[in-house]
C-alpha cells in the first residue's frame, strides 16, 4: 500500500489537454483506485475493490485546460509547486514551406543537390507553400474577433454557434467559421508572443547576457559565414531531409526491403571499397560533397568558396577526452551498480579509442546514432507489455520516450549536416552498434527496466560532459560559425509540442533556445542531454531496486558466486566420476551431474535473486 501511495500521485495529478487524455485522467482520478493487494506494482486502478481491505485513494488531479503533461512532468510539478504556463503556437503548416531544389555543379568542388521530394506539379497555383492566412473578410464578426482578448473561448464559440445554427444560412455559417478561425489565430498569436516573452525572461534570469556574449554577437554578424549553409552529410545527399518534404502531399512509402537494401548496398559497397583501399577522399568515404539548395536561387562561386571554407573550419575543431573525464569526476556521481558501470566504462573507453581528439563531429554522429536506440527499445517493451496485458501504468511514458528519440534524431541530423557521416567506417560502426545496442537493451529491460534506465542515465550524463567540454573548448570558433538549417528548423519551430514533452527538469515551455551559431546549437544539445538525464533518473522509481545500489551489487555478486559454484561443482562431479555413481539404489549422477538436481538448483538461484 505504501508503494501504491508513492506511485499513484505521479499518475493522477497530471494536467490534460487532449480530450482522450483528459478522459483517461479524469476517469482514473475518479476511480476508487488501489485497495489492498492492488498496491502491488502491476495492479490496475480498475481492480474491483474488496470491502474488507484497506484503501488508498489517489489525490485528485489539478487540471489546467490547455496544459498537457506526462507522469514525469506531473511529478516535477508536485515538487516545484508552481503554476505552469500553457504552451502556445499552432499547427505545423508553417514549419517549413515547400522546397524546390536543383543540382548545381561547379568546377573544382563537387556539389550535390539535396534530395527533393517535391512533385513537378506542386504549387501549380503559384502559392508559396505556406498555410493561407486566415480570412478576415467576415466583416460581420470582425468586432468580435478584436475582442478576443477579453472574451473567454466558450463565450466566443457559443455566440457564433447559436446565431449560425438558428438561421441555418450556409453563407453566414461559413463567414462565422472564417471569423472563428481568425479569432483562433489571433489568440494563438497572442499566446505565442506571451510564450516567447516568458521564455526570454527565464533565459535572461538563468543565463544573463555578458559582455563577451554581446561581443561575440557583433563578431558573428560581421563574420562572412552568417548566411552560409553548412550541409555536407553523405546520407542526406542520398535520402534528403524530412523538412524538405512538401507539406501538401503524403511523403510516400519506401520500396520493398529487397529493392531498397540492394540499392543501399551498392552505394555502400563502392564506399567500402574506397575505405579498404585507404582512399579517404572518394564519394561515400570522405568525399568533399557540398549540398546546395535546389530552390532556384543562384549559388555563386563566392558562396561555394565560403561553404568549402566553413567545412575546413569544422575539421579544425577538437575535443579533449581527458577533459571530459575530468568533468565527469568533478560532478556528482550517478549512482549505478557495477553490473551497469562496467559496460558503461567499456563503451566510453571504446569511444575514446575509436575517436581521437581531432574527430569530434564524427564521434558525435556515432553517439547520436546509438543514442536513439534506448528510447526506441523502451517503447518497444512498453508496447509489448501493454499488448500482453502485463503493464499499462506507464503508457504515457511512451510519449516522452518518443519525444526523446525525436530529439536525439535531430542531434543526429545536425551532426550529419556537419559531415559526421562522411566516412564509410563511421557509418558501418554506428549503424551496427546501434542495432546491437537495441537488442541488448531489450534483454536488459526484461531482466530489469530500472537497470536499463540506469545505464541510459550514465550515458546521457556522459553526453552532457562531452558536449559541455566541446562547446567550452571550441567556444571562439563555434561562435563564428552558423547553425545548420535543421537545427534552426527544430529548435525554432512554431510547433514545439514534442520539444516540451521531454523537458522534465524545468517548467514546461520555459525553454526556447535561440539558434544562430554553432555555439548556440551545441549548448542546446548539451541542455537537451541534461533533460534526458533527469528523465532517465525519474524513470527509476523510488521504490525500485535502484533505491539501494549496494543491494544490487550484493545481488550481482551472489549471482556470480552461484554461477561459478555451479560450474565448479559440475567439473568436480565429472572428474571424480560422481555423475555415474550409484549409492544404495539412488543415482548420484542425477543429483551431482551436469543435469543433476543440484546443478539445476544453482541455475535457478540467479533468476530467483533477480526476481
Ligand atoms: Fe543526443
Ligand atoms: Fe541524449
Amino acid at each position: 500500500a505504501a508503494s501504491c501511495a508513492r506511485r499513484l500521485p505521479s499518475l493522477f495529478s497530471r494536467g490534460c489537454a487532449l480530450q482522450s487524455d483528459t478522459m483517461s485522467a479524469s476517469s482514473l482520478a475518479a476511480a476508487p483506485t488501489c485497495r489492498g493487494t492492488a498496491a502491488s506494482s502491476s495492479s490496475s486502478p480498475w481492480r474491483r475493490s474488496h470491502p474488507s481491505t484497506s484503501s488508498c485513494r489517489a489525490p485528485q488531479s489539478t487540471r489546467h485546460p490547455g496544459l498537457q503533461s506526462s507522469p514525469i512532468h506531473a511529478r516535477q510539478q508536485q515538487r516545484w509547486q508552481r503554476q505552469q504556463v500553457a504552451a502556445g503556437g499552432s499547427g505545423i503548416g508553417q514549419l517549413l514551406g515547400r522546397h524546390r531544389r536543383f543540382g548545381v555543379t561547379l568546377p573544382k568542388r563537387k556539389l550535390v543537390a539535396r534530395a527533393s521530394y517535391d512533385h513537378p506539379d506542386d504549387r501549380a497555383d503559384g502559392s508559396d507553400g505556406e498555410c493561407p492566412a486566415p480570412s478576415s473578410s467576415s466583416s460581420s464578426f470582425s468586432s468580435s474577433v478584436s475582442s478576443v482578448s477579453s472574451a473567454t473561448d466558450e463565450e466566443i464559440y457559443e455566440g457564433f454557434a447559436s446565431s449560425s445554427l438558428s438561421n441555418g444560412n450556409l453563407e453566414t455559417l461559413n463567414a462565422e467559421i472564417d471569423a472563428l478561425a481568425a479569432a483562433r489565430d489571433a489568440a494563438a498569436a497572442a499566446a505565442s508572443a506571451a510564450q516567447a516573452a516568458y521564455a526570454r525572461a527565464i533565459a535572461a534570469r538563468d543565463e544573463p547576457p555578458t559582455a563577451s556574449s554581446d561581443e561575440a554577437a557583433i563578431l558573428y554578424n560581421a563574420s562572412p559565414y552568417v548566411n552560409v549553409e553548412c550541409e555536407y552529410g553523405y546520407i542526406q545527399s542520398n535520402v534528403g531531409l524530412y523538412i524538405d518534404i512538401s507539406k501538401a502531399r503524403p511523403p510516400g512509402v519506401p520500396k520493398n526491403v529487397l529493392a531498397i537494401s540492394i540499392e543501399n548496398f551498392q552505394r555502400e559497397l563502392a564506399a567500402m571499397g574506397a575505405a579498404m583501399r585507404g582512399e579517404d577522399n572518394q564519394e561515400g568515404n570522405g568525399g568533399s560533397d557540398i549540398l546546395v539548395p535546389e530552390d532556384g536561387s543562384e549559388v555563386t562561386d563566392e558562396a561555394v568558396e565560403l561553404m568549402s571554407e566553413l567545412r575546413d573550419r569544422l575539421v579544425e575543431l577538437e575535443l579533449s577526452n581527458d577533459a571530459i573525464w575530468d568533468r565527469e569526476r568533478a560532478r556528482p556521481e550517478v549512482p549505478a551498480p557495477w553490473i551497469i558501470k562496467v559496460p558503461y566504462f567499456v563503451l566510453c573507453y571504446f569511444l575514446d579509442a575509436m575517436y581521437p581528439e581531432n574527430r569530434p563531429i564524427q564521434r558525435f554522429w556515432f553517439l547520436e546514432t546509438v543514442a536513439r536506440m534506448p528510447y526506441f527499445s523502451y517503447n518497444t517493451m512498453l508496447t509489448l507489455y501493454e499488448l500482453l496485458g502485463w503493464w499499462r501504468r506507464s503508457s504515457e511514458l511512451r510519449r516522452v520516450h518518443f519525444a526523446e528519440e525525436w530529439n536525439e534524431y535531430h542531434h543526429l541530423l545536425i551532426h550529419e549536416s556537419l559531415g559526421g557521416d562522411r566516412m564509410w567506417r563511421d557509418r558501418f560502426l554506428a549503424q551496427h552498434s546501434a542495432l546491437l545496442y537495441y537488442v541488448v537493451l531489450l534483454g536488459l529491460w526484461l531482466v530489469s527496466p530500472a537497470l536499463a534506465y540506469n545505464f541510459s542515465e550514465l550515458i546521457e550524463a556522459h553526453a552532457v560532459d562531452t558536449y559541455a567540454q566541446f562547446a567550452e573548448q571550441n567556444k571562439a570558433a563555434l561562435r563564428l560559425l552558423p547553425a545548420p538549417r535543421i537545427a534552426k528548423a527544430y529548435y525554432e519551430s512554431e510547433d514545439l509540442y514534442l520539444f516540451d514533452e521531454f523537458q522534465t527538469a524545468r517548467p514546461r515551455s520555459s525553454r526556447r533556445p535561440e539558434i544562430r551559431t554553432l555555439y548556440d546549437t551545441f549548448l542546446a544539445i548539451r541542455d537537451d542531454e541534461g533533460e534526458h538525464v533527469a528523465t532517465m533518473k525519474e524513470c527509476q522509481m523510488e521504490d525500485s531496486m535502484m533505491a539501494d545500489v549496494n543491494r544490487v551489487n550484493v545481488g550481482t555478486a551472489a549471482v556470480v558466486f552461484f554461477v561459478g559454484a555451479n560450474l565448479w561443482l559440475q567439473r568436480l562431479a565429472g572428474s571424480a566420476g560422481l555423475d555415474t555413481l550409484e549409492m544404495d539404489g539412488m543415482d548420484a549422477g542425477e543429483i551431482l551431474g551436469e543435469d543433476g538436481l543440484i546443478a539445476m538448483f544453482f541455475r535457478l538461484i540467479p533468476f530467483l535473486l533477480i526476481l
